[in-house]
């Protein structure tokens, strides 16, 4: 595995390597989620290429850029493991250089939900991914269904601007309780913890009212916030049953929809989604399960 610095020395360093390249965009403190990318780049292309890089332009000014975890030599033992054959760790201004002025901003899939809840967040990561693309000229690109309006905008993005990797979304990595693996879930105590297991209940009880029948979008956000209301810990930014291309809310949800929602606990602010695809649940995978 070749670990690589700066722009010169990855695009030297890949013109050795056979193609197809796969691309594993990551900001780094990496868990079996990412690795679950890693390891479909793997199986699926002759080098498998992934970036660590925490990118300032998605974090808002209140968000939590300066205290995002980090462990550069923990992250690359794991993508060691993982299979990666080349590894980009760029600084922030081999990215961004003195008087870095240009942005990609994609229009109405970037408007709602994440993209109404933090400004500015999905001009950074369209912005971040681009370049992560002009620079490693990838041919596939993988990315988790965790952040499903994420893989949307993206899918977007590169529809509209004509990059060439082919976007694959790949499932989410679950703890044994339900919890979407994230790096963010260190900054969880014992207690909080516990309690985000709420999220995925939550998502799990507006599955169980569709099954049940319930097609009303109203009815099951409803049946989405009441399981939430049950936890002491954890305040509702948003929930949303909406179309899984466009994020539109529905008003009847059939066969098609993405359920999402954004939810405090504590100073952590969590997201998670179950995606309901012609008539079939992707819920995810708890890890050690099936994997
Ligand atoms: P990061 O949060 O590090 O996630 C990197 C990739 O791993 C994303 O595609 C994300 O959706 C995926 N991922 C995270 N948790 C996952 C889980 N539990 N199961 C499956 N996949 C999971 O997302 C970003 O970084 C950044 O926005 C980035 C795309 C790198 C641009 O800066």
């Amino acid at each position: 595995m070749q670990v690589t610095r700066t722009l010169p020395e990855l695009r030297e360093c890949l013109t050795t390597r056979p193609r197809p390249i796969g691309l594993v965009p990551t900001m780094g403190f990496l868990h079996a989620g990412h690795l679950a990318l890693v390891r479909r780049a793997r199986a699926e292309c002759a080098t498998a290429a992934v970036s660590i890089f925490v990118n300032p332009a998605q974090f808002g000014p209140q968000e939590d850029l300066a205290r995002y975890p980090r462990d550069l030599p923990r992250d690359l033992r794991m993508l060691e493991s993982a299979g990666a054959d080349v590894v980009w760790v760029p600084e922030a201004d081999e990215v961004y250089p003195r008087g870095y002025q240009t942005y990609v901003t994609v229009g109405r899939v970037a408007e709602p939900l994440e993209g109404a809840a933090r400004p500015g967040h999905f001009r950074g990561v369209a912005t971040v991914v681009a370049k992560l693309f002009n620079a490693f000229t990838p041919d596939h690109a993988y990315f988790g269904q965790k952040d499903a309006q994420q893989a949307a905008v993206i899918r977007q993005m590169a529809r509209d601007l004509n990059f060439p990797p082919e976007i694959i979304v790949c499932p989410t990595i679950r703890e044994s309780d339900g919890l979407a693996m994230s790096s963010r879930n260190t900054y969880l105590d014992p207690q909080e913890r516990r309690a985000a297991a709420v999220l995925y209940r939550a998502l799990s009880a507006a599955m169980i009212a569709y099954q049940r029948g319930q097609r009303s979008a109203d009815n099951l956000r409803a049946a989405m916030r009441d399981t939430l209301s049950t936890e002491p810990l954890a305040k509702m930014e948003y929930v949303s049953a909406a179309d899984p291309d466009t994020l539109q809310e529905l008003d009847r949800v059939d066969g098609n929809a993405l359920f999402s929602m954004a939810v405090r606990i504590g100073k952590t602010r969590l997201i998670d989604n179950f995606l309901l695809k012609d008539g079939s649940w992707d819920t995810g995978l708890i890890q050690g399960k099936g994997e």
